[in-house]
């Protein structure tokens, strides 16, 4: 295999136009010059604003920590975090883009009921549950700084879908942190009218919001043309054994399975979910490349290897398979001769308690 240098790997970047990450000012008072939006494409997806309608003072400060936050979780308390994955890793150019479950679209989709643990959650325990599963750490407390931090990003991400372009900060109301952490689907919500308004609905399915499912096709998704697709498409950055690839200690290209990723309790380690992922987002920069059959072989690929417990698991994989995984997650099946999950890697692998 092709091994990466980290000057082509750049390059590799560049060509692949990963470029385009959402880039925060490096200093809050050049903001007023600073406007990082990518090209403004029309679309039919609400647009979240630029850095020029970053708003001043507090709230502005938890914007940007929220940011920080999300595209460089390592920097988080290792409690939190349990692999060497960051937020921004599945969740594209720092939370913005449709169709990648979008920051901006989650907001206003909670609180909202959830079948994973049949209560109906807030955002905050919707943040949770990615630092539980897909960061495979402890989560932070209810109420905690980076829980409300994160949330002060998404709401002012969602800003767009309530006002759209002619928004000015200088007018957005600031909740309160309890406010802020509930999420905007609700009667209550300061925006709602406006939001209503403007063609905002009251059902937890916006346009661009989350993955977008990939057809189901002639063929079910097999493991053996899945590794083809990989070692054609996937191992030059994501590594043979999809263990990723670092520089300086930080993941370029984040793994795939293994004790560094995300775990057997993870969205990402259903099936679909993984398909709908990859057929929209990988290779990096080509999406759509994949033909549907190739999205979900691959997907299957990558959702049969092993990975950190789900950390749901009492001791008992076929208990926890019934308990918490449908068809669509290989967990506790057989393959290749082995229970997944029956040896998986620990939660929290690298790090301290
Ligand atoms: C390994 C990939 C992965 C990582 C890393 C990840 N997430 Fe997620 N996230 C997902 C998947 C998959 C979903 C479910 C999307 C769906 O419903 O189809 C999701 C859903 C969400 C949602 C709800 C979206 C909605 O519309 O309901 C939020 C909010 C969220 N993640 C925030 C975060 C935050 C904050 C972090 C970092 C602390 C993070 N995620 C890290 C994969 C990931
Ligand atoms: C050009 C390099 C490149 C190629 C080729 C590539 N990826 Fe990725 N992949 C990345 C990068 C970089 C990210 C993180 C994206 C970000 O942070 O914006 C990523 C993220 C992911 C993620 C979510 C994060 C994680 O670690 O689970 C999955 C799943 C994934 N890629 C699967 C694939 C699959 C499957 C293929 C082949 C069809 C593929 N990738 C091809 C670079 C690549």
């Amino acid at each position: 295999m092709l091994k990466l240098t980290y000057s082509s790997l750049l390059v590799g970047l560049a060509l692949a136009g990963a470029s385009s990450v959402f880039a925060a000012p490096a200093d809050t008072d050049k903001l007023a010059v600073q406007d990082q939006l990518p090209s403004q494409t029309a679309t039919e997806y609400p647009r979240p604003p630029g850095w020029d309608k970053l708003p001043q003072g507090e709230f502005g400060e938890k914007v940007l920590r929220g940011y920080k936050n999300f595209v460089n979780t390592q920097t988080l308390s290792p409690q939190y975090v349990g692999n060497g994955l960051n937020c921004v890793n599945c969740h594209t150019d720092a939370g913005r883009k449709e169709n990648s479950a979008p920051l901006w679209a989650a907001y206003m989709s909670y609180p909202v009921f959830r079948a994973k643990n049949n209560r109906i959650n807030s955002f905050e325990e919707r943040l949770q549950g990615c630092f539980q599963f897909s960061m495979n750490g402890s989560p932070p407390d209810y109420g905690s700084e980076a829980l409300i931090d994160l949330s002060a990003y998404a709401y002012w991400l969602a800003q767009g879908t309530l006002t759209g372009k002619d928004f000015d900060p200088k007018d957005m109301e600031v909740p309160s942190d309890e406010d802020l952490l509930k999420g905007g689907l609700r009667e209550d919500f300061p925006f709602m009218k406006a939001y209503l308004d403007k063609g905002g609905s009251k059902e937890p399915a916006l346009p661009g919001r989350a993955y977008p499912e990939t057809p189901t096709t002639a063929l079910a998704p097999d493991i053996a043309r899945g590794k083809v697709v990989f070692e054609q498409e996937c191992s030059l950055c994501h590594g043979a054994n999809g263990e990723g690839q670092q520089v300086n200690n930080r993941y370029v290209f984040p793994p795939l399975w293994g004790p560094d990723t995300y775990n057997w309790g993870a969205g990402m380690q259903r099936v679909n979910t993984a398909a709908a992922f990859i057929k929209h987002n990988m290779p990096l920069g080509q999406p759509n490349k994949l033909t549907d059959q190739q999205a979900w072989d691959v997907a299957m690929y990558l959702d049969t290897r092993d990975r950190p417990q789900d950390p749901r698991n009492k001791g008992n994989v076929a208990e926890t398979r019934k308990e918490f995984h449908g068809k669509t997650s290989y967990y506790g099946t057989e393959v290749d001769g082995k229970i997944l999950g029956s040896e998986s890697f620990p939660n929290h692998p690298n790090k301290p308690k």
